[in-house]
C-alpha cells in the first residue's frame, strides 16, 4: 500500500475566525505537505514503502538509521490527527463517553481544561499536547518537536499543534490565547468519542483473544468524508 496524500476534512476557511484561512492553508501546504514530500524519496523503493503511515511511524521510532523518515512520518500523522481534532463551531463542554472519562479522571471538564492549558503553557518550544487513552483512562501528554504518542502505543483522542507555525499568523506569540480558542471553539468531541469507541472495541477483542493468538490490531484512524477545497484556489 502507498501512503495517501494528506487531506484536511473541511475547507480552509471553515475554521474562521478562530483559525484564519491563510493560517490553515500555509500550515497544510508548507508544513504537513512538505513533510509528506520529503518522506517519499526516503522510503521509495524500500520495504518501508509497503507500510501504512501508522506502521511506518512505529517501525522507524528509535531507529537512528531511520531518524529522518520517522520525523517526517510522525509529523504527517500528528497533523492528520490535529486536523481531525478540530471542527467548525466545535469546542466547549464534551459529551458522550469522553465526557464521562474526563469526569472520572479529572473530576470535571473545567479541571481538565485547566490542566490542558497548563500543559500547553509549560511545554518549552515546539511540540504537541495530547489527550490520550491508556489502560482504561484518559491522560494529558505532551511531546517535543516531532514526538508522537503513536510511538509509545498511546491511543490518541485529540492532538493540538504547539509549533509557532500553527498560531503565529493569527495569535503571534500568544500561545495561551490559541489554546483557549481551541478548547472553546474548535475541539471536535465527536472525533474523540469515535476514537475512544474503536480503541475500547479493540481492547475488548484483545482481552478475549487466546494468549497465544495475534492481538487484534487497532483499526485505522477515522477517514474524513469531506474533501478540502481545491488547492488551486489558495
Ligand atoms: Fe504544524
Amino acid at each position: 500500500m502507498s501512503i495517501a496524500l494528506p487531506e484536511i476534512p473541511y475547507n480552509f476557511a471553515d475554521l474562521e475566525p478562530v483559525v484564519s484561512r491563510d493560517a490553515l492553508l500555509f500550515h497544510f501546504l508548507h508544513h504537513q505537505r512538505v513533510c509528506f514530500d520529503r518522506m517519499q524519496p526516503l522510503i521509495r523503493g524500500t520495504h518501508l514503502q509497503a507500510l501504512s503511515l501508522e506502521d511506518l511511524v512505529r517501525v522507524s521510532a528509535g531507529d537512528p538509521a531511520l531518524r529522518a523518515v520517522h520525523r517526517c512520518a510522525a509529523e504527517v500523522w500528528n497533523h492528520t490527527i490535529y486536523w481531525q481534532s478540530m471542527h467548525p463551531r466545535g469546542g466547549g463542554s464534551p459529551r458522550g463517553p469522553v465526557a464521562e472519562c474526563l469526569e472520572r479522571r479529572f473530576g470535571s471538564y473545567e479541571r481538565f481544561a485547566h490542566l490542558f492549558r497548563e500543559a500547553a503553557r509549560a511545554h518549552f518550544g515546539s511540540g504537541w499536547v495530547w489527550l490520550v487513552w491508556r489502560n482504561g483512562t484518559v491522560q494529558i501528554r505532551t511531546s517535543a518537536n516531532a514526538g508522537t504518542p503513536l510511538a509509545k502505543a498511546d491511543a490518541v483522542l485529540l492532538g493540538l499543534d504547539l509549533w509557532e507555525h500553527a498560531y503565529y499568523l493569527d495569535y503571534q506569540n500568544r500561545r495561551a490565547a490559541y489554546v483557549s480558542a481551541f478548547l472553546e471553539d474548535l475541539v471536535n468531541w465527536d472525533f474523540a468519542n469515535r476514537e475512544l469507541a474503536r480503541f475500547e472495541l479493540a481492547a475488548r477483542a484483545n482481552a478475549r483473544a487466546p494468549a497465544a493468538a495475534t492481538p487484534v490490531p487497532v483499526p485505522l484512524p477515522f477517514v474524513p468524508e469531506a474533501r478540502p477545497e481545491p488547492l488551486a484556489a489558495g
